[in-house]
This record gives structure tokens, sequence and C-alpha cells, in this order.
């Protein structure tokens, strides 16, 4: 058994637990009115309600208990020091350098004058391309940007840039293109002109091969379009912390914007990684985005832990994940604009606490990352909300919410607002057996009817939801929004006493993929893998 699972902390809160367990979300409320005042928390313009969590005053003190025992005031303080807590790469995870104000360090050395110097950099190339002194080859102002990346080359940029569609600039299009299937890029590609068409290659590695495929065929479209050689330097930009890499691919490091080692790919949209979103929203835009996560990182490093909302947003999972045993997280966005916000999270979430190895190498006995998914609030009601308040896997929900539209049309926020209300209060609540007959009763169904009817019209309730609310959508609210969850991800992996920078687990299917790919070229059976691998690479060659 781990340290962890030993501890009598943690036991204290299995034992907690089961007392908790037998307390439905309705009984809570019923018996004290103060619960939503004692159970939520503001930062800003931002109000985080988990009230409608299975917690009472002995829970959030234990969880308390908890975060102390592991030491997470150190981490923080040693996350923002610099310290290399990426043991496994080396590395620090200094991400919060790239929105701070004040000096950081990373082995003594001031890491600021160059964040500012890349910043800068954005600056000018983004005013440049904006006013049209930086123009394609004919001398048109560019009208499409083509962000070629993947992972957290593509997810946060691309989220944010949906986000703040409100803000757009007019005149510019983003487009984004991760996929490796070639249908993505030519379905983009077949609608630009080469000539106003700028080319962000966005890969810290610059050895990701999705990435290069596109990005070789994305040259070759240019080229075969109008452009020639010399144009390149004009229509292809390259965002990498690969300097080599990107001069051997062709770009002109004149045309590079670099980062660091210590910014991990998912945690990179504030770096020059941002620039398809600086592009489009412009620059100021992407300087109030990086205020608002810089409001939230003080928040988080100087606010104290019951008060701090990525300790108990991180906390909260915590409790559900290692207490209640729930292994699905769905967010629900009430927001159009934040559609791509669940497979950003996916990839925050999954890719950094999904790991199995605590720090001293050992495997952990307890429950890790959970699955993360979701979908825009109103869709997924009519789509898989029918689990969530019937089904039999639990799932715990944040759902995220502005107080106010961006679209002032008709009367469509209402409607948006009293759904998410509805939803969260159906969800704690549920039906009991004597209201779904009462219900029934009262419609004058039949007596036979409602015998039968009764046991599907029951909603068990009491489902844990966190909502957080925002006022409006803003660069400003969305930085913080989403340095929360990079926080509360870290919270969490302290607890669990994980690596949340490093990700050897994609390592495995990059390795297998090279020699497959040879063998795909040519008509010769496989017989070098298991007889699954062999029959269905046999299979895809007879039908390619
Ligand atoms: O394969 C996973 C991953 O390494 C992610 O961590 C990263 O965000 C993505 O690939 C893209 O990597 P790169 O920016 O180096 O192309």
């Amino acid at each position: 058994m781990s340290l962890l699972t030993q501890s009598p902390v943690w036991r204290a809160l299995q034992t907690h637990h089961k007392a908790m367990a037998q307390r439905h979300l309705r009984e809570l409320f019923q018996q004290d009115a103060r619960r939503f005042e004692k159970f939520s928390l503001l930062f800003n313009d931002m109000l985080m309600d988990y009230s409608k969590q299975p917690v009472d005053q002995e829970t959030i003190d234990l969880l308390l208990a908890l975060a102390r025992q592991q030491k997470l005031e150190d981490w923080i303080a040693r996350m923002f020091s610099g310290d290399k807590i990426n043991i496994t790469e080396h590395r620090a995870a200094l991400h919060v350098a790239l929105r701070s104000e004040q000096s950081m360090f990373i082995d003594g050395a001031d890491v600021m004058p160059e964040v500012k110097r890349v910043l800068k950099q954005m600056e000018h190339f983004s005013v440049a391309v904006q006013s049209g002194i930086r123009c394609g080859y004919s001398g048109e102002t560019f009208t499409d940007i083509v962000n070629i990346g993947i992972g957290g080359s593509d997810l946060g940029p691309a989220m944010v840039t949906e986000a703040l569609k409100p803000y757009w600039i007019s005149g510019i299009t983003p487009h984004f293109i991760s996929n490796v299937d070639g249908a993505q890029l030519s379905q983009v590609l077949q609608r630009l002109n080469p000539a106003t068409t700028l080319f962000i290659i966005s890969s810290k590695t610059f050895t990701t091969q999705e990435t290069l495929v596109n990005a070789h065929s994305a040259r070759q479209w240019f080229l075969s379009r109008g452009g020639s050689e010399k144009d390149i330097a004009h229509h292809f930009v390259a965002v990498s912390a690969n300097r080599a890499a990107v001069e051997k691919f062709g770009i002109d490091p004149e045309n590079m914007f670099v980062f660091w080692d210590w910014v991990g790919g998912r945690y990179s949209l504030w770096s020059a990684i941002g620039l398809p979103i600086a592009l489009t929203v412009g620059m100021g835009n992407f300087y109030a985005l990086l205020a608002g996560a810089r409001e939230m990182d003080r928040h988080f490093a100087t606010v104290p832990l019951d008060k701090n909302l990525p300790v108990i947003l991180g906390l909260i999972g915590v409790w559900q994940i290692n207490f209640f045993g729930i292994s699905s997280h769905v967010v629900l966005p009430y927001d159009q604009s934040m559609h791509r916000f669940p497979a950003y999270l996916q990839q925050l979430e999954m890719e950094s606490n999904g790991k199995r190895i605590a720090h001293d190498g050992d495997t952990v006995d307890y429950a890790t990352s959970p699955v993360v998914w979701g979908e825009l609030g109103a869709n997924g009601q009519h789509a898989f909300y029918q689990l969530l308040h019937q089904g039999t896997q639990p799932v715990s929900a944040d759902f995220l919410v502005p107080c106010q539209s961006h679209y002032p049309f008709g009367d469509h926020h209402r409607v948006v607002l009293a759904n998410f209300l509805a939803q969260t209060e159906a969800l704690m609540k549920g039906k009991t057996e004597q209201e779904a007959r009462a219900e029934m009763t009262s419609q004058s169904i039949d007596a036979e009817t409602i015998r039968q009817l009764t046991p599907h019209k029951i909603f068990p309730g009491n489902r844990p939801t966190t909502s957080i609310l925002f006022k409006k959508l803003t660069p400003k609210s969305l930085g913080s929004l989403i340095a929360l969850y990079e926080h509360k991800v870290f919270v969490q992996s302290v607890i669990w006493n994980i690596n949340p920078f490093d990700q050897w687990g994609v390592e495995l299917g990059k390795q297998l993929v090279g020699k497959i790919l040879t063998e795909l070229e040519n008509h010769v059976p496989v017989t070098s893998h298991d007889s699954s691998t062999n029959g269905l690479i046999n299979h895809l060659k007879a039908n390619r």
C-alpha cells in the first residue's frame, strides 16, 4: 500500500465517505439554508458553486488536511520558483512566467527578458499582418491564417480563438489543421488563395509526424498554385522550441517564434503558440488573456487553501474520484463559443494526470485522472443527459456559464440560463417515487399506467455538479478560467504524487508507426506482428 492510502487523513476520508454516501444532496440542502454561501467562492467576476457536491465542513477540512499532508503549498511555491518539478524530463514547468509581470528564474537566470522579447515579436508581427505591411507575394493583405499543429500546438489556440469569436478582427479568418487525414487540409485549402494565405507551422519539437506531413503538403500546395520558393519566407512562419529542425524544413529563422523546453505543449497557448490567437483577435486581447491568467496565478499562489478556487476544485475532484469512485467527468459549457473547450480540457487533464506511476517509481494504488469529456450544454441535454440523470454510471459534471451573452439575440440567453439552472437542480434533487406518482395523478392518468410508469419516472438525483459562472466570456475571464483548470490539474497531481508535466504514454504508438509505415509501402504480406495486427495490415494492403 502507498504512503498516501495508508495515511491517517486518507483513512479518515474513507470513514467520512461512508457517512456522506448515506446522505442525499437534497437532504443536505434541507438541513442547511446557508449551504450555498458556505460552499461557493468568488474570484473577480467568477463564481464557483460547489454546494451541489456531496460535502460538508468536515469533508472540506479533511481534504485540506490531505492537501497539507501532500505539501501542496510547497509544491505551488516550487512551481512558481522555477524548480525542476518535471523530474522525468529534468525541466521546470514555468508556464506561469509566460503571463508574469515579474522576474521569474530557472537555474538563477531570469526568463522574463526572453518572454517579453517574443511577446514583442508577436506584437510587431500581428500588427504588421493586420495593417497589411506584412503581406503576401502579390502585395495583397493576408486574409487567411492556417495554423498547422496538433495536441497542445492546436487545441489551446484553436479553443481560445473560437471562444473569442466576438473579438475577431474583420478581414482575417483563422483555420486550424491538426489531423493528418488529408481531408482536413484539402477541404480548407480548396477554399483559399495562396497569395493571401499565411501558414503557421506550430510544433514544440518540430518532429511531430502529423504536423510535418501537413506542413509539407501545405508547402507543395503553395508552390503548385503560384507561390515560388522565395515567397515561402513571406507565407510560412514557425513556432517551435527546435530552431535546427525549423531551418531544416526550410523556414528562415527570421520567421521563427521561439518558446522553451520549460513550457509543456498543453500549457503553451500563452507563448508564441498563441500567435494565431493574436493574429485573429489582436495583441491587445492576447495581453488581456494573459492578464486574466496572471490574476488567477496570483490567487493560486497567495490565497489560503480554503478560499483558493483551483485548490478547492482539485480537491472536489479527488473526493469524487478516490472516495466516491467516479471515473467519468463531463464538462458542459453553456456558451456556443466554448465548443472546443471540452477537447482542450481532455488533453490538459488526461495527458497530465492519466498516469499510474508515482514520483518514486511505484505503481499507485488509487485512481488518478478520470475520463474527461463534454459537449455544449443544450446539445448534450438532448443526447447524453439521459445517462447523467438515470444511468448506472456515476458522472461528475462541471457547468460553465456566462451571465451575459455577446449575442443579445431575442430571448436566447434567458433560455440558455434557464436550462443550465434546471439541469443542475434536477441532477441534485432528482424526483422521488412519491413525486412521480403525484405528478401522474394530477394529470388524471389511470392507476395501472401509473403503476407501470412509476419506476421509469423516478430520478435518483444526488448527482454531483460544480457550477462556474463568469460575467461574460472576455479575453480576461477566459484567461482566468483556463488558468483555473491548469492549476486544478496541478493540485490533483500533487495529491496523487504524480508528475503532470511529462507524457511518456504517447511514445509507444509513435515508435511503432515508423515500421508500419514502411510495411504499408508495398504489397508483400506482413507476418512480423501478432495475428491481429498482421491481419489488419494485410487486409488494408489488399483493399487500399
Ligand atoms: O504526442 C503528444 C504531444 O507530444 C503533446 O504533448 C503535444 O502537445 C503534441 O504532441 C504536439 O507536439 P509538438 O508541439 O512537439 O508538435
